[in-house]
């Protein structure tokens, strides 16, 4: 009989403003995952080449190992958890390329996240239309289980299903047909300036009030909470709450583990300042430890360069194993 953990493989990219919602979306659930799975997590920085931001005057190089440093600031161990960069491991382009080969193009060009995306460019790179491919690579050279994304990633792993499952039926079973795993709170965090909108990277630099970077200072983080929308009324209504205050309901429930019948009872009835500030206390007094973490480690260049040496190496054993398989059964080798 075999314990195998299941595997878990997912990766945010370094772009833009990373933030609390990358934090109960993702990040948070991969630490608590963490001694259930076989955890492996990438920083996706050749997805980041496509984000319009990436110019804004840090190198992706030095955004990549910021983003690293912060998995690990969050609580990912690397005994544990394998930790690398996407560009660093040459197998993820390549199944990329093997994939597109066979993708419809009607499958990419359906994708919610590349018809918003194309609408706001003048020129829109093919880098968009084929993006959801390199996340399926990504994810099916690892034979992931289950990947751990925010909700605003479902149809991406769903894709990644849909051509894992495609390829298996006409070549031969190569990969596993991987399970997005959403969490039921946290997993779609709204906007503090605009509640209907999603919290987004990319949104913060635009606007600072939009979001709460996970390494804000404990002012900043003060400053966003007070500043943000809640709703037309005074009181708190936990069960009947617009979206402003909901969203700050929900983002204290996913920093608190409290449960809704502990919200009501700490909050139903009392004003919008006293959620508010237990809000911001909650926020400062979880992200205060990571901040200090994530800059210890910034500090420490070695010890980040062990972690992602040994990481790559690790990627680099299992994805290369499955490009083989994927070479075989594509006939390219004679
Ligand atoms: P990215 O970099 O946009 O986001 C990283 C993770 O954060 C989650 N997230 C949120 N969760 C809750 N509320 C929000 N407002 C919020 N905004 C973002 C995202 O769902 C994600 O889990 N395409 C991916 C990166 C990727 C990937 C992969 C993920 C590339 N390859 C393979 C998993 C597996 C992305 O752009 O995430």
């Amino acid at each position: 009989m075999t314990d195998k953990k299941p595997r878990a493989f997912s990766g945010i990219q370094p772009s833009g403003k990373i933030h609390i919602g990358n934090y109960t979306g993702a990040l948070q659930p991969w630490v608590e995952a963490q001694s259930e799975v076989d955890g492996i997590y990438c920083v996706v920085d050749l997805h980041a080449l496509t984000a319009t931001d990436i110019g804004s005057g840090k190198s992706v190089g030095e955004r990549s190992r910021e983003v690293a440093a912060l998995y690990l600031a969050c609580g990912l161990d690397p005994g544990a958890s394998t930790i690398f960069l996407q560009s660093e491991v040459w197998t993820h382009p390549y199944l990329s390329w093997v994939l597109e080969t066979q993708v419809p193009l009607g499958w990419l060009s359906r994708m919610t996240q590349f018809k918003s995306k194309s609408k706001e460019a003048d020129s829109v790179p093919t880098g968009l239309l084929t993006y959801p491919v390199l996340q399926a690579a990504d994810i099916l050279l690892y034979d992931a289980d289950i990947v751990p994304v925010g909700e605003d990633q479902k149809q991406h792993i769903e894709i990644a299903r849909d051509i894992a499952q495609r390829f298996n039926s006409t070549y031969g079973t190569a990969f596993v047909l991987p399970q997005p795993l959403i969490g039921t709170h946290g997993s779609r965090i709204m906007g503090l300036d605009e509640p209907t909108a999603k919290m987004s990277k990319s949104r913060a630099l635009v606007n600072q009030g939009h979001s709460i970077g996970i390494v804000d200072d404990p002012e900043a983080i003060s400053r966003a909470i007070r500043r943000a929308v809640t709703d037309s009324g005074t009181r708190i209504d936990v069960q009947n709450a617009g979206a402003g205050v909901r969203n700050l309901l929900n983002i204290y429930k996913s920093f608190s583990g409290a449960s809704d019948r502990a919200l009501a009872a700490r909050f139903d009835g009392r004003g919008y300042g006293v959620l508010k500030n237990s809000l911001a206390e909650l926020l400062v007094d979880t992200l205060a430890p990571i901040r200090n973490a994530y800059q210890r480690i910034l500090a420490e260049r070695s010890y980040l360069d062990e972690v992602l040496n040994s990481g790559r190496e690790r990627a680099l054993r299992i994805s290369t194993g499955k490009v083989a398989r994927v070479m075989e059964i594509l006939g390219l080798r004679g």
